[in-house]
């Protein structure tokens, strides 16, 4: 099924393309190009392959370049209100403005600080969301939209007290990406344009408020916090966080925020960010964000991590008391590169965020932390490569996607994020490090604060890397086909060897006393537990149990493939504590195994129906949405 709305906008756009060819001018055009606040090259869509397919807003004729929030948050109605502005840039001189909303109620529109403007509402689409389409003439430099957000809001949770570390204060999130933004600010919801925007926002006068901007560090009596992002970003990384929060700074420009009683555990857990940062800087140049800190939010936070700029919005499971999944940090900062500085034009191009930032994250591990702990990341990662290709559909096993009429969050696989990896540590294995790292240092110089397609990036790949070094490389195979090519590189982990030997002793021997484990690393742990043969016993799960208090592992990685293993193999005496878990963790990376193990039985499944319908309301729409297709539940 086509999208009416969408099949007019690529007419449009594709008469576009063609009176703007038949100039005769290249695709460096001057007329579309625009200088950014920051002095770079920032280009509108102008050919085919570069349209956005997740939104209706007609961002190739006219697009937001500043957006100003005026807001109030109220936990009493669950809902933000307020105004946002618009200030334009009409690069086709058109007269119709067209934002993306999705369970949004507008209440007014204006133009140039309060003029009275035409507005309706379009088409609702059940991925997409409605259109707003404005009357604005080619001289309108602003519109003003008076809206609040409803029940219905894809971006937001609304948490209890109750469903907090501190639980005495409500709390609320916002996720972005990727395309529900427009379900809590009116906006053009593509990442092929950047914004800067600034705002203000009133919230009650025990919480703070902080944003992916500048922030405070303290909260001050008025309850009303004012914000500034200078650089220009997409929209999908427009983040909001209110809570009961404290500050703690890790050195110069990288801290912490997070609830009272978190604080301290969280700083002891990220104290080597500004380390990660310098580091970073080091392998692919400037980190141009101004300040690094990391919000760690309460557990339903659906993500591990995600990269809003200057304040990375973390899971809590994360913090295990050892500084051993520190990892996500790094990946999230590596983000500061490839993703904020360099975006995908689509969501068809996520694997040039998720790929690269893989990569940059490893980089950044293996020089804080040395070789061999990035090899063990890197063979994890690989492991969970091959089992997303036995599971993944061959249409979404390449890196290009083809996601039309598809929610890009389908997009979430480690496809993008192990396939890339590896094809880019092939890069390197053939360029040799230093080539290498010379090129991807330039690239993310000279496509800073703009946007970048897979095809670009092929170009910039062939001229920049493996023409000059005159380099074989199987692109298009790893690009654009199916499966793990021939020539992925092999990871040897000689930490990960002695695992698999004392796995294969425990079996032969029948006894738990062989298994080495004392020095083992969360990693070691994780590898273990995923080799753990299918054949295995309750019984053989129990003593493992006994001498490693598996089940009550305070690690969430741990803990939770080792309760996958559980179920699998018929091992219940973990349900007390997955069913805890369950109720408090709203992390889907974890959540999607663990229902789908239990799912995988009659009797499994209706544990897991039990079990959800008390943990469902402490999820983000991001988690009760994809299992609630798993779970067959209608809420
Ligand atoms: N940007 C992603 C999160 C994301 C992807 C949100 C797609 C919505 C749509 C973030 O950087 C990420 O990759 N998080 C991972 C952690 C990482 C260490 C692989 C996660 O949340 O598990
Ligand atoms: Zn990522």
């Amino acid at each position: 099924m086509l999208y009416p709305m969408k099949l007019i906008q690529l007419l449009l756009a594709s008469l576009f393309v063609v009176s703007f060819n038949s100039c005769g001018e290249n695709t460096e055009n001057a007329e579309n190009n625009e200088e950014t606040a920051d002095g770079n090259q920032e280009t509108v869509a102008e050919d085919m392959s570069v349209l956005d397919e997740h939104t209706l807003s007609n961002y190739f004729d006219v697009k937001t370049t500043h957006l100003h929030l005026d807001i109030a948050v109220s936990f009493e109605e669950k809902k933000i209100k307020g105004s946002v502005t618009h200030t334009l840039e009409n690069v086709n001189g058109v007269n119709e403005v067209i934002f993306d909303t999705k369970a949004l109620n507008i209440l007014g529109v204006t133009t140039d600080g309060g003029n009275p403007a035409n507005y309706e509402m379009g088409e609702y689409d059940e991925l997409l969301g409605t259109p707003l389409k404005v009357e604005i003439t080619p001289e309108t430099k602003t519109v003003e939209i008076e809206y609040e957000t409803t029940e219905g809001t894809e971006a937001l949770d609304w948490l209890m007290p109750a469903q907090t570390a501190g639980k005495q204060q409500p709390f609320m999130y916002t996720q972005g990406q990727s395309i529900f933004t427009r379900s809590w600010i009116p906006v053009q919801g593509t990442p092929a344009i950047r914004i800067t925007y600034s705002a203000r926002v009133q919230v009650p006068t025990s919480l703070m408020a902080v944003m992916s901007a500048s922030n405070p560090v303290q909260k001050n009596e008025t309850g009303i916090y004012s914000f500034d992002m200078p650089q220009p970003i997409p929209c999908y990384l427009l983040a909001l966080a209110v809570g009961d929060l404290e500050f703690a700074p890790i050195d110069y420009r990288t801290g912490v925020y997070t609830e009272p009683s978190m604080l301290e555990d969280c700083a002891y857990e990220l104290a080597d960010m500004g380390k990660m940062v310098s580091a970073a800087e080091k392998l692919y140049g400037k980190y141009l964000w101004d300040r690094y800190d990391v919000i760690v939010l309460p557990p339903s936070f659906p993500f591990g991590g995600m990269e809003n700029p200057r304040l990375t919005f973390a899971t809590p499971t994360i913090i295990a008391g050892d500084r051993s999944l520190v990892a996500l940090i790094a990946h999230e900062l590596a983000h500061s590169w490839s993703g904020n500085l360099v975006t995908n034009s689509t969501w068809n191009d996520f694997w040039l965020n998720e790929g690269f930032t893989v990569y940059f994250e490893r980089r950044i591990m293996e020089s804080l932390y040395g070789k061999d702990y990035t090899d063990m990341l890197a063979l994890l990662g690989y492991q969970d490569l091959m089992r997303t290709m036995s599971e993944e559909e061959p249409a979404m096993q390449s890196l290009k996607l083809n996601l039309i009429n598809k929610h890009p969050d389908d997009a979430m696989s480690d496809v993008a994020y192990e396939k890339g990896y590896f094809f880019l540590r092939l890069l390197e294995q053939v360029a040799g490090r230093d080539n290498f790292d010379a090129f991807l240092k330039a690239y993310f110089d000279e496509h800073k604060f703009q946007t970048i397609t897979t095809e670009e990036f092929v170009e910039y790949l062939n001229t920049n890397l493996i023409q000059p070094h005159n380099l074989t490389v199987n692109v298009d195979e790893w690009v654009y086909g199916e499966g793990v090519p021939e020539n992925c590189p092999k990871v040897v982990s000689t930490r990960f060897n002695a695992v698999e030997a004392s796995i294969e002793q425990f079996y032969q021997s029948g006894s738990v006393e062989s298994i080495q484990a004392s020095d083992w690393t969360t990693h070691e742990w994780l590898h273990f537990i995923r080799h753990l043969k299918d054949n295995t016993t309750p019984s053989q799960m129990a003593m493992l149990d006994e001498k490693f208090h598996l089940t009550q592992s305070g690690n969430s990685e741990i803990a939770a493939i080792w309760f996958e293993k559980s179920i699998n193999f018929g091992y219940d005496s973990i349900d007390k504590e997955l069913e805890a878990f369950l109720i408090k963790v709203g992390r889907r990376k974890f959540l999607m195994p663990l229902y789908t193990a239990l799912a995988a039985t009659p009797e499994g499944k209706e544990k897991a129906l039990a079990i959800y319908a008390k943990a469902r309301s402490n999820y983000h729409y991001v988690s009760f949405n994809s299992i609630d297709q798993l779970l067959g539940y209608q809420p």
